[in-house]
């Protein structure tokens, strides 16, 4: 039998856990965390998880994500799962919930889109349709976008 991973707790602050396998660094991308940033992080990849066979981990210590800032990740990490740490202990577990409007983070798949194609800076607008999985209607040309980590801006 394989043992878990064991990966080191955090002192404080948030640790994102159940993120697909592959998505790290992409819910970096959409919490604008940024290669240069200073902040304390473990991104760890491909680990074994007995409820989604290989999964990621994204732990950011002394810094507690909020709300608004952390569900926009449920685009591309529909079951993951908030703790706050503090104090080596989860204070706070919770899901991540889809807006309802998606605007700035998606751009459409349609090339001749007005999001795209307008000399005037329009910023991409979607609705969503489906929470899990995760699926977009542009609110200008209507195309659908279920593989939203395909089109991150
Ligand atoms: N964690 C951490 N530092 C701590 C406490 C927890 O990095 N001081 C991490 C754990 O490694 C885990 C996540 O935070 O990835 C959630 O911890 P816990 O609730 O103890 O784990 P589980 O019970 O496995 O969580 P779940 O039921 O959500 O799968
Ligand atoms: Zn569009």
């Amino acid at each position: 039998m394989k043992k878990e991973l064991k990966v080191s707790p955090i002192e404080n602050g948030t640790v994102i856990d159940h993120i697909p396998a592959g998505q790290a660094l992409n819910v970096l991308k959409i919490l604008g965390i940024h290669p240069n940033t200073d902040a304390v992080l473990s991104v760890i990849m491909n680990v074994r998880s007995s409820k989604m066979g290989k999964k990621d981990i994204v732990k950011i210590e002394d810094r507690e994500l909020k709300r608004e800032e952390v569900d926009k990740i449920a685009l591309i990490a529909p079951n993951a799962t908030i703790n706050i740490i503090k104090n080596y202990e989860v204070v706070t577990k919770r899901k991540v919930f889809l807006p309802k409007v998606i605007e700035g983070i998606l751009r459409c798949a349609n090339p001749n889109c007005i999001s795209n194609v307008s000399e005037e800076p329009v910023n991409s607008k979607f609705i969503t349709i489906s929470e899990n999985p995760p699926v977009f209607r542009c609110f200008y040309c209507e195309r659908v976008v279920g593989n939203a980590a395909e089109y991150l801006i």
